[in-house]
């Protein structure tokens, strides 16, 4: 995917520190009031015990032999090439490779009686895991198995051979997104070792063309489920990470479960005008007028939409993690939110949370020195901010470039994903909460964000209304570069972090809903 999840990052860092050195002034002032305020805020919330009723619970110990069959069937996955050069050209040689070392690798996910295992489109895979309890609504665990392209240069070892060094596997797809297909087979393998049986329903999908649109995979699997009535209670698909050292103010690391993804729109600009020879020129040319629209496009940020998207929630759930007064000055939004805001869109990646964001990637006119040229042509890509629409941004582009020898064709857009719910009882965000208290320990919070690329789950949408991205992977500002970057890895620790997760999520999504924030407290 790209420029996947992170919401925050290096950039918000020189805000923060920004933020600590100016509004010290005003917080001293305000300082009684809000203290008060602050001290009425939620803190650390009570463990609850989610369990499976009536089965015992599997314990996540793995046999060294199980270790070391796990990091080769990765390994041996980082050297199928699953390239997808573009839409129409996708290596489906190796995809076709990939299945097979799936069957290799986990015979369990083929030959067990309450296992269905369907290829969708000749590549993608769909598999219908059903649980003991029909009553449940299942859910879905997803990812893709293509990868972005690689060259051999630059790279310290050859991105597609698998090699292991100083801990790691290194290899396209370590991250972005191998790790997790592979994880999620590997985990329901080894509970499947050990004689478990879900109670609630689930289905895995690896999608075959995520990186160049979905349109095969994803989406014909979303279509198949609809057109067999399915519903599902939430999908966790990637695209939110736990984030280590992306904040300066805050040492402990903290979990990102996106809860939307940006839309987006390509747009192109085009403007006629009478040709001729450039001896005897008009006053303006297609070229001029055109170049005048996009500049005033470049130079006009669309509108600021702090707290009308999870932007707000993000940082006043992080505000408790601030040594003072940052974490006066994040708590108390309904003060601080407009100075915040300023601060948070003098970074790229923090302005691309809170608006959406305009970008100029092509433009032609022209074909000899002295011709004028009939027409102009410029596309821009558009990510659109989650409180807003394809035909808002549209009309305030219209109104940005005012000038009605500008032509507009729409050459492909969708909406942003709505936002899925993320309070106390919506079951997907506070199973993955849990589970991600249970096995990252070191994690001080779990907070809500919104992914600025786009990933396979937004196919989705149709059959559900919890789309979650969140890989259970943890991130510094530097592997995160790496995804799409050069020398992509994984740890071998944080891959089997990986596989327990997904070990520990199976399980404990077999309880029938969130359990009452009181009722279990004193079991702990
Ligand atoms: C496609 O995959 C096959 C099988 O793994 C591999 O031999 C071949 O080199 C790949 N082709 C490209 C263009 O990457
Ligand atoms: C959802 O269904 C509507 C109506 O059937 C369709 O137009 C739309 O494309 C679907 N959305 C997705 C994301 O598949």
């Amino acid at each position: 995917m790209d420029h996947r999840g992170a919401a925050v990052k290096e950039g918000l860092s020189v805000g923060v520190r920004a933020l600590a050195m100016g509004v010290m002034g005003t917080v001293l002032a305000l300082v009684a009031v809000l203290l008060l305020r602050a001290a009425t805020f939620p803190g650390p919330e009570e463990l609850q015990r989610w369990g499976r009723p009536g089965a015992s619970r599997i314990p996540a110990q793995f046999s060294e032999a199980e270790l070391t069959a796990m990091k080769e069937a990765l390994k041996e996955a980082i050297r199928i090439p699953t390239v997808a050069f573009s839409s129409e050209n996708i290596n489906t040689t190796a995809l076709t490779e990939f299945g097979e070392h799936l069957r290799k690798v986990f015979p369990s996910m083929f030959s067990t009686s309450f296992i269905q295992h369907e290829i969708v489109e000749e590549y993608s895979h769909l598999f219908t895991i059903r649980g003991s309890n029909p009553k449940l609504e299942p859910y879905m665990l997803l990812s893709h198995m293509d990868v972005v392209p690689a060259s051999d240069d630059d790279w310290e070892v050859p991105p597609f051979s698998g090699l292991e060094r100083d801990g790691f596997i290194y290899g396209r797809g370590t991250l972005d997104n191998k790790n997790s297909a592979m994880a999620i087979l590997q985990a329901m393998e080894l509970l499947l070792r050990r004689n478990y049986v879900p109670q609630r329903s689930f289905y895995i999908s690896l999608g075959h063309d995520e990186e160049v649109s979905g349109k095969h995979g994803a989406q014909k699997v979303a279509a198949l489920l609809k057109s067999r009535g399915v519903r599902l209670s939430f999908i966790i698909d990637e695209g939110g990470y736990i984030m280590n050292d992306f904040l300066a103010g805050i040492k402990k690391p903290f979990a990102v479960i996106s809860v939307s993804e940006k839309g987006s729109m390509n747009l192109k600009l085009q403007v006629d005008s009478t040709p001729g020879h450039s001896s005897i020129p008009l006053k303006e040319t297609s070229i001029g007028i055109l170049a005048a629209a996009i500049s005033r496009l470049e130079q006009t940020p669309m509108p600021n939409m702090f707290g009308y998207g999870t932007e707000k929630s993000m940082i006043e759930q992080l505000a408790g993690q601030f040594g003072f007064p940052l974490n006066i000055v994040f708590s108390n939004l309904w003060i601080f939110g407009p100075i915040v805001s300023r601060i948070l869109e003098k970074s790229r990646v923090s302005n691309a949370m809170m608006r959406t964001t305009v970008a100029l990637t092509m433009f032609n006119a022209g074909i000899k020195v002295n011709v004028i040229p009939p027409t102009a042509q410029a596309t821009v890509n558009i990510r659109i901010h989650p409180s807003q629409t394809v035909p808002e941004v549209l009309d305030i582009i219209q109104n940005i470039v005012a000038d009605d020898r500008v032509q507009y064709h729409v050459l492909n857009a969708f909406n942003p994903l709505p936002l899925s719910p993320y309070d106390q009882e919506a079951f997907g965000y506070q199973l993955l909460r849990r589970t991600i208290r249970d096995v990252f320990p070191e994690v001080s919070v779990v907070v809500p964000g919104v992914c600025v690329g786009n990933t396979d789950v937004r196919h989705y949408a149709n059959i559900s209304t919890g789309l979650y991205r969140f890989n259970p992977v943890s991130l510094s500002p530097e592997s995160f570069k790496s995804v799409h970057g050069l020398n992509e890895r994984i740890s071998i620790q944080a891959y089997e972090t990986q596989v327990m997760f997904l070990f520990e999520l199976i399980q404990n999504a077999d309880i029938e809903k969130v359990p009452e924030p009181h009722s279990a407290v004193h079991e702990l």
